[in-house]
């Protein structure tokens, strides 16, 4: 990152309330797996999601870029009211909930890949792991190895064109089986019997990975850990949303693109079956400013 990249002044933050809503963020339509697991285990809280659509994939741009992305779609969501944050993005987080937590005091949760439970549940001593480049070459995800991965066999792959498929909304075309074969398949020759689906996009890919590894893999998703991780944080801070004030409904989630929206209404109803209108919202970033401008 460059030096003196981001002004020091931290933005200002309102009174948190338990009424408020979490603010969930991903590249694009990925936090989606994430949005599901909280919605089915807290479903008084409110949610605001913002897909960066307009910039997925992360995983090809450069770490400048995606911090800069980051802190200002995080600084957005607090403007908004979010009373927490989930980063639903590997990559972002491995590239830069530092960052993030240095400048903005509001309870935040990340997500990395699923090592530890990979562990846990390997019994050939080696797995594979999907994820984006980025993520797989930060420093965070080799401390992760490194920490819970010592008698493992970590096989780390790049998905490449895995999220772009995503956001197409192909979860099962006959050329993404044949980019998931060319993926999983090496793995299973070397002995894997479990798979990290390294970024919140893959778990949409889930049946089209059954199709080819059939039962000889387990598929770690570590969505509702994250859940849980979440309802954990909001009690710490007594944030948690009582059951009176909200409901699971679409009215209670905010769905949010920097892009056309779409995609993303389309995955809503298709995983969530939710029939969500999407706002075209502008989040001018240092890296972004003219174009955004455009956009609006
Ligand atoms: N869902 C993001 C992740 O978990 C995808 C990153 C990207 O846009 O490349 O890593």
């Amino acid at each position: 990152m460059h030096p003196n990249t981001f002004a020091p002044l931290p933005v200002n933050q309102p009174a948190f309330s338990s009424a408020a809503p979490v603010g969930i963020f991903d590249s694009g339509l990925g936090g989606l797996s994430v949005l599901r697991a909280v919605r089915g285990l807290l479903p008084a809280e409110r949610l605001v999601y913002v897909a960066d659509s307009r910039y997925a994939p992360y995983g090809q741009r450069d770490d400048d870029f995606i911090a800069d992305r980051t802190l200002a779609i995080c600084e957005w969501l607090v403007a908004q009211g979010a009373k927490a944050l989930v980063v639903a993005c590997n990559t972002a987080t491995a590239q830069s909930i530092a960052l993030v937590r240095e400048r903005l005091s509001v309870p935040l949760i990340g997500v990395e890949p699923g090592i530890k439970p990979a562990a846990l549940v390997s019994k050939t001593r080696v797995a594979g792991v999907l994820a984006t480049q980025v993520t797989l070459r930060s420093a965070r995800f080799q401390t992760l190895v490194e920490r819970h991965a010592a008698d493992l066999r970590v096989l780390c792959q790049p998905g490449h064109g895995l999220v772009e498929a995503v956001e197409r909304c192909d979860i099962g075309s006959p050329e993404l089986l044949a980019l998931l074969r060319a993926y999983v398949e090496p793995m299973l020759d070397a002995g894997a019997d479990t798979l990290v689906l390294g970024c919140t996009h893959y778990p949409f890919l889930d049946t089209a990975i059954r199709s080819i590894v059939g039962e000889r893999m387990t598929l770690v998703d570590t969505s509702i850990a994250i859940a849980r991780q979440l309802e954990r944080v909001l009690g710490q801070h007594g944030l948690c949303a009582s059951a009176g004030e909200a409901s699971a409904n679409a009215d209670d989630i905010r769905f949010c693109s920097t892009s056309d929206g779409a995609h993303l209404r389309e995955l809503a109803a298709a995983l969530l079956g939710l029939d969500a209108s999407v706002e075209r919202v502008v989040i001018p970033s240092r890296r972004t400013p003219e174009r955004e401008a455009n956009a609006a």
